[in-house]
C-alpha cells in the first residue's frame, strides 16, 4: 500500500476554463500592469499561484451549506453553525465573526495595540504587522535561527527563538501587551511551529504575565507536521493536535479563507468574557452586529463545514504532498527552494537563483516577472519589496530577512499537472537565469507598498542606486 502514490483525496465537480496566452501577449500585459503582478487581470494568468487565500475549491458540502445560509440580522442560526464548528475543533468560547483575517487583527490591536506598546512574534505576516504598526505599537519578530536558513532541514523552522522571546520580555517589559505565535509561519516559509516549542512559548508568556495569541490561519496543515515531524507525536490525530495547540493559547486570530477553506471570512477567538464583550462593541463600529460580524449567513456556513474538512486527515496527507512533490523536483534539478517542504506554499531562494542581483535589485520581484513571462505563472514576492523597511526619518530602507518568491498552492483547485508544468517553467527560468535584470521601484504607497507599488526593469549588470 505504502508504495501507491497520494493522490487527490475528490474529484472534480465543476470547472472553470483557463485562457491560454502567449509570451508576447504577456509582455504587453505586463508593461501594462506597470510590473506589479497584482495588477493583472486573472483571466491573463495562466496558473494563478499568487495566494492560497479564499482561492480554493469549495466541497459540495459547503455549496450545500451555504443553500442552508440564513440571513437573519442577528441571532441567525449559520452563526451558531459556525460558533459551534469553531469551538467543536479550536475549543474556544468565546468566537467573534469578522470579514477576513486581517479585521480580527485590527480588533485584536485595538485593545492590544497602541502607542510605547510591543508586539512579539516569530514572524508577523504584512497585514499584521501593518495592523500593529498602524495602532502606533511597535511589531518585533523572533524567528529561530534555523529559519534564516533556507537550505537547513530542521523539521520546525517556524519555531519562536525562546531565548530572544526571553529576552525580549526582559528588555520590554511591561510595554510587552501581547506575544503572538504565527502558524504555520507564512512569512518564513510556510514552515511549522512545534508543540514543544510552543509549550516555550507559553511557559515564558506564563513567567511574564502575558497573554498568548495564535495566528491561526494555517493551524491544520502545522498540525499535520507536528504529527508527522515531532518526536513521539506520529500516533495521534490531528484533531487532538489541534485541540492541544489552541489550549496552549489564550486565544487567537484566523483567517478562514485558509484553513477555514471558504472564499471569505475571519475571526477572533479568545477565552475572557469580558474582553470578548469589548471587542464585540467595538466590531458592531466597524464590522456588524456580533452574530455576522461583516460576512453573509452562506459565508458562515461555509466556514463552519471548512473546518470540519481541513483537519481530514486524508485530505492534509494530499495537500502536503502536493508541495512536497513539486519541491523535491525542483531540489533533484538543483533549483535553489526552501526546505523541507512548507504546508501551503513552494519557495524559491531568490537570492539564490538570481545570485548576480543584489537585494537592492530585488531578485524575488525580478524572479516573479520572469516566471510570469515565461509561463503565465503569477506568484508573489516575500522578500525585501515586500517586507524591506524604509526608515520613516532618514529614508534608508533595509533589506528583508530572505529574498522569496511564493507559489502559493490554492487548495482542492490545482492537479498534479499542473504542477508539472510549473516545474517545467521554473527550470527553463532557472537556465537562462544569468541574463535576467533585476527591477527597480518607481513609484510605492507608504504602507503594504508590494500591492499598490510600480516597476521597472533593468538590464543584467545595471549598477544600483546607493
Ligand atoms: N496572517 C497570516 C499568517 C496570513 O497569511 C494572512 C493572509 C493573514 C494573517 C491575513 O488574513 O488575508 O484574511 O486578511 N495571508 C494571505 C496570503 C493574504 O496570501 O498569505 P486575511
Amino acid at each position: 500500500m505504502s508504495k501507491l502514490p497520494i493522490i487527490e483525496p475528490f474529484r472534480i465537480k465543476s470547472v472553470e476554463p483557463i485562457r491560454m496566452t502567449t509570451r508576447p501577449e504577456r509582455e504587453a500585459l505586463l508593461a501594462e500592469a506597470k510590473n506589479n503582478l497584482f495588477f493583472l487581470h486573472s483571466q491573463d494568468v495562466i496558473i494563478d499561484l499568487l495566494t492560497d487565500s479564499g482561492t480554493g475549491a469549495m466541497s459540495a458540502e459547503q455549496w450545500a451549506a451555504i443553500m442552508r445560509g440564513d440571513e437573519s440580522y442577528a441571532g441567525s442560526p449559520s452563526f451558531g453553525r459556525f460558533e459551534d464548528s469553531v469551538h467543536d475543533v479550536m475549543g474556544f468560547e468565546e468566537v467573534i465573526p469578522t470579514h477576513q483575517g486581517r479585521a480580527a487583527e485590527h480588533l485584536l490591536f485595538s485593545i492590544f495595540g497602541g502607542p510605547g506598546k510591543v508586539i512579539l512574534n516569530n514572524t508577523h505576516f504584512d497585514t499584521t504587522r501593518a495592523n500593529a504598526e498602524v495602532s502606533g505599537a511597535k511589531a518585533i519578530d523572533l524567528s529561530c535561527l534555523e529559519s534564516g536558513d533556507t537550505a537547513s532541514l530542521f523539521p520546525f523552522k517556524g519555531n519562536m527563538d525562546l531565548a530572544r522571546l526571553e529576552a525580549a520580555l526582559l528588555e520590554h517589559g511591561d510595554a510587552v501587551t501581547l506575544v503572538m505565535v504565527t502558524m504555520t509561519n507564512n512569512a518564513g516559509g510556510g514552515q511549522p511551529v512545534s508543540l514543544e516549542n510552543l509549550r516555550g512559548v507559553r511557559e515564558l508568556c506564563d513567567r511574564f504575565d502575558k497573554p498568548l495569541y495564535l495566528d491561526a490561519c494555517r493551524f491544520a496543515e502545522n498540525a499535520y507536521f507536528i504529527q508527522q515531524r515531532e518526536e513521539g507525536q506520529a500516533d495521534r490525530e490531528v484533531r487532538e493536535l489541534v485541540k492541544q495547540v489552541f489550549a496552549m493559547a489564550d486565544g487567537c486570530t484566523m483567517s478562514a479563507k485558509k484553513d477555514g477553506m471558504a472564499n471569505i471570512g475571519g475571526f477572533l477567538a479568545c477565552r475572557d468574557k469580558q474582553l470578548a464583550d469589548e471587542f464585540r462593541r467595538r466590531l458592531v463600529v466597524t464590522e456588524g452586529f456580533p452574530t455576522y460580524g461583516g460576512l453573509a449567513g452562506r459565508d458562515l456556513e461555509a466556514v463552519a463545514q471548512g473546518l470540519q474538512e481541513v483537519v481530514r486527515e486524508d485530505y492534509l496527507a494530499y495537500r502536503a504532498a502536493s508541495i512536497r512533490y513539486v519541491v523535491e523536483r525542483l531540489h533533484e534539478r538543483g533549483i535553489p527552494v526552501l526546505r523541507p517542504p512548507g504546508g501551503h506554499a513552494i519557495f524559491l531562494d531568490a537570492a539564490r537563483f538570481l545570485d548576480h542581483l543584489p537585494w537592492q535589485q530585488y531578485p524575488g520581484h525580478a524572479l516573479a516577472l520572469e516566471l510570469y513571462l515565461e509561463g503565465g505563472i503569477r506568484a508573489c514576492e516575500i522578500g525585501s519589496v515586500m517586507l524591506g523597511h524604509v526608515d520613516p526619518e532618514t529614508g534608508i530602507e533595509s533589506p528583508a530577512h530572505h529574498e522569496l518568491v511564493r507559489l502559493a498552492i490554492p487548495r482542492r483547485t490545482y492537479t498534479q499537472s499542473h504542477m508539472d508544468f510549473c516545474i517545467e517553467i521554473i527550470d527553463a527560468v532557472f537556465r537562462r537565469r544569468a541574463a535576467i535584470g533585476g527591477v527597480t521601484i518607481e513609484t510605492s504607497p507608504p504602507v503594504l507598498r508590494h500591492f499598490g507599488a510600480t516597476f521597472g526593469r533593468s538590464a543584467v549588470g545595471a549598477v544600483t542606486a546607493s
